[in-house]
């Protein structure tokens, strides 16, 4: 697959994944290798059951078309998305790019999406679904700030009854103005209009290029004004991290991690058990995701060590935390989740 252009190389994934697990057998198949179930992992979280706490990150199921696959390979529940109202898309290409020596991604993708009347009639199919799926959902790249409000709660609007939860991305690097929607006056009201439309968890996406007393504000704001969780991180602009990144797009895999993880950690401190939290950000092994655990993680998600180790690391991960919860004596993962802070 790293012989081919990296979108090429996804595009053929996402053949395979979307329709090479529609097979019964080939369904079979995956789940007896890569699929591990175990009790200690499962949990309930805003009323939903969770049997594993590692999920895909947003922007590798942009359509909604790969469900099936994507639990097949182990995944305890999947962030489809981003998806905007309407088709677009994205930024032209190359806007990919892949640096394997640093286990690290750029992107430049720009919500490239088949839109939300499409994208819903899919989810529609399958919903609800063996494990929870949220949905995560942006402002078209043409909608202006001052409209993006109305965005939202069309999207939020449609995917009500077709998600365990709604995300929402204010976070991306590559939407022009998007992230300086990161700020109190829209997300409270945002918020305050979302919870007149769905009683469904809505959770916030925040990046990783604030100060830890920014995104302790924003945090905050988010919290009291009725989020119900923060997912920390997106991808990073942050290009010094890497000698040879281009000056635009977002960086995620390896040269994130640190950087997601203490902004995670920060955050954690101040909001466990005030909200849920998941963290994502450069997660390579199931070390690193129990690590997030018992800093405050009640759940994780993973993209570009996805697209490096392939799926067999789902089932280490998960392996590797049922392992680890049992030689720290936990019964289960609720009692590890913020233990460490
Ligand atoms: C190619 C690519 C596309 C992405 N698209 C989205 C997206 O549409 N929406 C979003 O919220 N995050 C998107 N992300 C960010 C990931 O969900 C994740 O937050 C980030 O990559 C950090 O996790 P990782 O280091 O495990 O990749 C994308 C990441 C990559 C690499």
């Amino acid at each position: 697959m790293f012989k081919f252009d990296p979108e090429t190389a996804h595009n053929i994934a996402e053949f395979f994944i979307s329709k090479g697990a529609t097979l019964p057998f080939v369904q079979d198949l995956l789940v007896r290798n890569f699929v591990y179930s175990d009790s200690i992992l499962s949990q309930q979280l805003w009323g939903v059951h969770f049997p594993n706490p590692v999920g895909i990150g947003a922007g590798f199921d942009k359509n909604a078309t790969m469900i099936e696959g994507l639990s097949a390979l182990g995944f305890g529940y999947l962030e489809l998305g981003t998806v905007t109202p309407r088709a677009q898309i994205g930024n032209p290409k190359p806007r990919l790019f892949r640096f394997p020596k640093k286990s690290t991604i750029q992107n430049a993708m720009g919500f490239n999406n088949d839109g939300s009347k499409v994208v819903s009639r899919r989810v529609d199919d399958q919903y609800p679904y063996a494990i929870p799926i949220g949905i995560n959902i942006g402002k078209n790249k043409t909608t202006p700030e001052e409209s993006a409000i109305e965005d939202y709660k069309m999207l939020a609007q449609t995917f009500k009854d077709l998600c365990d939860y709604i995300t929402i991305n204010i976070s991306s690097p590559n939407t022009p103005g998007l992230r300086d929607l990161q700020n109190e006056a829209f997300i409270s009201s945002l918020i305050g209009e979302l919870k007149k439309i769905t009683p469904k968890p809505i959770l916030l996406k925040i990046a990783p290029d604030m100060s830890l007393d920014d995104a302790l504000g924003l945090c905050d704001i988010a919290v009291s004004s009725g989020f119900d969780g923060i997912i920390a991180t997106n991808t990073t602009v942050d290009y010094s991290l890497l000698d040879e990144a281009k000056n635009f797009g977002g960086l995620s895999g390896e040269v994130l991690r640190e950087k997601s993880f203490t902004l995670f950690c920060g955050i954690a401190k101040e909001f466990h058990k005030k909200t849920k939290l998941i963290s994502v950000g450069g997660i390579c092994c199931g070390d690193e995701a129990y690590e997030r655990i018992l800093n405050g993680a009640s759940l994780v998600q993973i993209y570009t060590q996805f697209i490096f180790k392939g799926p067999s690391l789902i089932r280490e991960v998960n392996e590797t935390i049922a392992r680890r919860l049992r030689e720290d004596g936990f019964g289960n993962i609720s009692e590890a989740i913020g233990s460490k802070l």
